[in-house]
């Protein structure tokens, strides 16, 4: 230190020392060790089911965890569980960012996805973890969604033209207005977790389609560049399909994107109605 003299080292992180300009003060870290964090263990009781296990039946599972050492979703805590505590839990998950839709799941009575449902800090406070209800379980949080996805197909969502000549040859353009329409709509990762929300989804999953898949349907019934959409419409027409909403907006509260499926499912009955009229007054 020949340009400079430390002259004083205070407790509060200030270093001062002689330069040729004058007294100098730098902050500086403070490096002596932070006393170790008290740990927050919180447990999480995970729905287990394990089909291969001859009698295996569904229980719950109790982790502890401390959650200084885990990340703030559920999700981190369920990953937590699966590296280091029990490899054998099993559930789906793949962007951790709300994207891809795998992590719905059931957690503390509302479904919603996993990887953007932060765990409740409350240690006095037992997290729930449940698969998707109303559904087939395939093993633990992994809900059967076959049917779910063939419901979707059934709607056949894609832009469907009479002429199918200029299939590729040009752009279909559409007005910014038309565009805006889909907004709200064209959002939606198909989780399921509306769907397995609604009351009536529970007790006639087989014959009605749900909040998601007539939020798909309606997006395709109003896109500008469709041209089935009377064709879609008379495909909704049997008691079960679409009128099995009852307008009990489950749905619509737990969308865990805030879309609004019951209300596109509204906007399709009054489609209905109109659709039905014409089709009256053409006979
Ligand atoms: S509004 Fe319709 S689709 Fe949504 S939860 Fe209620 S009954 Fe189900
Ligand atoms: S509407 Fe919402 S809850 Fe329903 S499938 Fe789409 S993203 Fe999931
Ligand atoms: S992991 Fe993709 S939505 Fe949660």
């Amino acid at each position: 230190m020949s340009a400079a003299a430390l002259t004083s080292l205070s407790r509060c992180g200030v270093l001062a020392f002689r330069a040729p300009v004058g007294l100098v003060a730098v902050r500086y870290a403070q490096t002596a060790a932070a006393p170790a964090a008290q740990p927050r263990v919180k447990k999480f009781q995970v729905y287990r089911w394990d089909p291969d296990t001859p009698g295996d039946k569904p229980r719950m599972q109790t982790f502890e965890i401390d959650l200084n050492t885990c990340g703030p979703m559920v999700l981190d805590a369920l990953i937590k569980i699966k590296n280091e505590m029990d490899p054998t839990l099993t559930f789906r998950r793949s962007c951790r960012e709300g994207i891809c839709g795998s992590c719905a799941m059931n957690i503390n009575g509302g479904n919603t996805l996993a990887c953007l449902n932060k765990i409740d800090t409350n240690t006095s406070k037992v997290t729930k973890i449940y698969p998707l209800p109303h559904m087939y379980v395939v093993k633990d949080l992994v809900p059967d969604m076959s049917n779910f996805y063939a419901q979707y197909k059934s709607i056949e969502p894609y832009l469907k033209k009479k002429d199918e000549t200029q299939e590729g040859k040009e752009q279909y353009l559409q007005t910014v207005e038309d565009r805006q329409k889909l907004d709200g709509l064209y959002e939606c990762i198909l989780c399921a977790c509306c769907s397995t929300s609604c009351p009536s989804y529970w007790w006639n999953g087989d014959k009605y389609l749900g909040p998601a898949v007539l939020m798909q349907a309606y997006r395709w019934m109003i896109d500008s560049r469709d041209e089935f959409t009377e064709e879609r419409l008379s495909k909704l027409q049997d008691p079960f399909s679409l009128y099995r909403c009852h307008t009990i907006m489950n749905c619509t509260k737990t969308c865990p994107k805030g879309l609004n499926p019951g209300k596109a499912i509204a906007e399709i009955k009054k489609m209905m109605a109109t659709y039905k009229e014409k089709k009256a007054a053409a006979v």
